[in-house]
C-alpha cells in the first residue's frame, strides 16, 4: 500500500461510557437535535453515526449502546474508531461499563479524552471521578498523567466546546489519513432488516469513494448500492473516508464491525464472500 498518496481525514471518535451517564445527550447537544426523547425506555437501541461540523473541523461520532448484552458490538467500535470520549457521570462515578470501555480502549491502543458529565448537578463530585479514574490507570493531565478530562454538561453545554477542542488536539496528534481515491473500504456500524427496504446497513467509509451502484461484498453479502444516504437523511450519490453513509442493496444483514469492500462484479463478490 502506497501511503505516500494518503490524505488526511477527519477522526472518528466513538462515545463510550455506563449506562445512563449521557453518551447520547452530549451526542445531541453537539447536534443541537434531540433524539433521547423519542428512544424507548431513553435506552440506545443501536450505534448511531453522525459527521458535525466543528469550529476545529469535521468530527465523526459513534454513539454505543449502554445495554451490557451490546459488549461485543462495543469492543468491535473501538477497533473502527480514532478517539474514545469516555463519558462518566460526576454524580455516578466509575461503573462497570466504565471499566470495560476503558479495557476495550487500552486493548485497541485508541486515546481517550473523558468527559465528566452531570456538572449542573448538585452532586457533581469531580475529583472523586478522577480519583476512581486514576485507580484504573486512567490519570488525569492535571494530575501528572496524559487523560485530558473535561468537566462538562450535556444539558447547559458546559465544558462541551473545550471537549471539542481537545478532540481536535488529539487527533491532529494522530496525524489521520487516508486513501482519498479508489475503490472503497470500510466497516459496518450497524444493519438491520427494514420490512419495506430490505437490508439497510450504516457503513463507515475508511478509503477511497463509495458511489452509488458500486458493487459491495459486506461481511458475507453481497449486492449492488441502490439507495446511499447520509446522517441527515439526504440521499447521496458518494461518499469519502470518515463519513458515515446508511446503505441498501445488500442481499442479506450484516453484522456490526464486517468489513465492506467494493469489489468490479457481483460473480467476484460472491466467490469472496464463500472464502470469508
Ligand atoms: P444509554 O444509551 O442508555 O447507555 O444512556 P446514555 O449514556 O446515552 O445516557 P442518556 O443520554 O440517555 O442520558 C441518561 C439520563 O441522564 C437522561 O435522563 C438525561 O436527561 C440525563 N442526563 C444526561 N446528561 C445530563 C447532564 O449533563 N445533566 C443532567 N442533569 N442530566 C443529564
Ligand atoms: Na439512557
Ligand atoms: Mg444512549
Amino acid at each position: 500500500v502506497d501511503e505516500s498518496t494518503y490524505e488526511p481525514r477527519c477522526p472518528v471518535v466513538t462515545v463510550m461510557g455506563h449506562v445512563d451517564h449521557g453518551k447520547t445527550s452530549l451526542l445531541d447537544y453537539i447536534r443541537k437535535a434531540r433524539v433521547t426523547d423519542g428512544e424507548a425506555g431513553g435506552i440506545t437501541q443501536h450505534i448511531g453515526a453522525y459527521q458535525v461540523q466543528t469550529s476545529n473541523g469535521q468530527i465523526t461520532f459513534l454513539d454505543t449502546p449502554g445495554h451490557e448484552a451490546f459488549g461485543a458490538m462495543r469492543a468491535r467500535g473501538a477497533q473502527a474508531t480514532d478517539l474514545i470520549i469516555l463519558v462518566v457521570a460526576a454524580d455516578d462515578g466509575v461503573k462497570p461499563q466504565t471499566i470495560e470501555a476503558i479495557k476495550h480502549a487500552k486493548s485497541a491502543n485508541v486515546p481517550i479524552i473523558v468527559a465528566i458529565n452531570k456538572m449542573d448537578k448538585d452532586s457533581a463530585d469531580p475529583d472523586r471521578v478522577k480519583q476512581e479514574l486514576a485507580n484504573q490507570d486512567v490519570i488525569p493531565e492535571s494530575w501528572g498523567g496524559d487523560v485530558m478530562m473535561i468537566p462538562v454538561s450535556a444539558h447547559t453545554g458546559l465544558g462541551v466546546e473545550e471537549l471539542l477542542e481537545s478532540v481536535a488536539v488529539q487527533s491532529e496528534l494522530l496525524e489521520l489519513k487516508a486513501r482519498p481515491s479508489g475503490n472503497a473500504s470500510g466497516l459496518v456500524v450497524e444493519a438491520r432488516l427494514d420490512k419495506g427496504r430490505g437490508a439497510v446497513c450504516t457503513v463507515l467509509v475508511q478509503h477511497g469513494i463509495l458511489k452509488y451502484g458500486d458493487i459491495v461484498l459486506v461481511g458475507q453479502e453481497t449486492g449492488r448500492i441502490r439507495a446511499m444516504v447520509d446522517d441527515a437523511g439526504n440521499t447521496i450519490k458518494e461518499a469519502g473516508p470518515s463519513k458515515p453513509v446508511e446503505i441498501q442493496g445488500m442481499s442479506g444483514v450484516p453484522a456490526a464491525g464486517d468489513e465492506m469492500i467494493v469489489v468490479d462484479d457481483e460473480r467476484k463478490a460472491r466467490e469472496a464472500a464463500e472464502f470469508r
